[in-house]
């Protein structure tokens, strides 16, 4: 008995691990309780728990969130209303590129400056659920650096914006506002 449950958790931590590391610059975190500010520093939460989450974290109907320790070229993923946020610093070669697309015939035509905030747009904002059958899509993949979903194969570029695959929609972006510099709040 020992023993099973010692190699079930040993298992889970080994696929936690394994997540984890599949994308180093795509961390995880959970907001635990109340109005909750979350950051980088949680990152090390296991890949299970999101999975799971709690019924006091699906009821949150906002949460604010910690700008302050993410890093040009990271994106953390906070869960709210029981689903993953995907909060995105981008770098000015990623903002350029969702830029330079907004140019080109789009599936889901939206502009990058509709999806983001004035004067904040390094920050995009994503509920980070695949518009075709909802996976949660990885970060910093696919053909356009931006997400791909490994479930059918749908690719979006650095503004969350489908350019390739089965998704018929962009991934949403959540109700949210910045409280300042560093700290949005989400809901
Ligand atoms: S759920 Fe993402 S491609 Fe099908």
């Amino acid at each position: 008995m020992t023993n099973t449950l010692s190699k079930s958790s040993k298992n889970k931590e080994n696929k936690a691990d394994n997540n984890i590391d599949q994308n180093k610059r795509d961390f995880m975190v959970l907001a635990a309780s109340g109005v909750a500010a979350v950051g980088a520093a949680a990152a090390a939460w296991p890949f299970i728990d999101y999975m799971n989450p709690a019924d006091d974290v699906l009821a949150l109907s906002s949460i604010e969130v910690d700008l302050s320790t993410i890093e040009k070229g990271q994106s953390i993923t906070v869960m709210w209303r029981g689903k993953p946020v995907f909060v995105r610093r981008r770098t000015e070669k990623e903002i350029e590129t969702a830029k330079k697309d907004d140019a080109i015939k789009l599936r889901d035509p939206q502009k990058d400056s509709e999806r983001v905030k004035d004067g904040n747009d390094e920050w995009l904002i994503l509920v980070g659920i695949c518009t075709h059958l909802g996976c949660v899509p990885l970060g910093y993949k696919g053909d356009f650096d931006g997400w791909f979903c490994p479930c059918h194969g749908s690719h979006y570029d650095t503004s969350g914006r489908i350019r390739r695959g089965p998704a018929p929609k962009n991934m949403a972006v959540p109700d949210y506002k910045f409280l300042d510099k560093t700290t949005i709040k989400i809901g």
